[in-house]
């Protein structure tokens, strides 16, 4: 099952020069790297994915399902995107959210 975790650093996700939270890219591709994780989750950075009011989002896919996140801020929340990551590497049928990013979910 392809799973990948496309994080948002378009117009206004990410733009600190807006008052919105940085998007750690450089730790985000580190973990990836670290973990050995781009065989089975792709990381990808993307540019605007349109629901911009919820800045910073995320989309975490797994086969044809998408998980859409916003309001992402803290460095915890982007750990708990490498946890997920390295979660489904070793469980693909687990794609069950870190809790700190459950009340991050939305549908857009
Ligand atoms: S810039 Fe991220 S959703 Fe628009």
């Amino acid at each position: 099952m392809i799973s990948s975790v496309t994080v948002c650093n378009g117009c206004c996700c990410g733009r600190v020069d807006r008052g919105n939270k940085p998007v750690p890219i450089d730790e985000l591709k580190q973990s990836w790297k670290d973990n050995d994780l781009n065989n089975d989750v792709k990381l990808r950075i993307s540019t605007c994915l349109g629901p911009c009011s919820k800045k910073n989002v995320s989309i975490l896919k797994v086969g044809q399902s998408r998980i859409w996140l916003g309001l992402l801020g803290e460095d915890t929340h982007y750990e708990a995107l490498v946890d997920w990551a390295k979660n489904i590497s070793k469980n693909p049928s687990d794609s069950d959210l870190p809790d700190i990013l459950k009340p991050l979910q939305f549908t857009p």
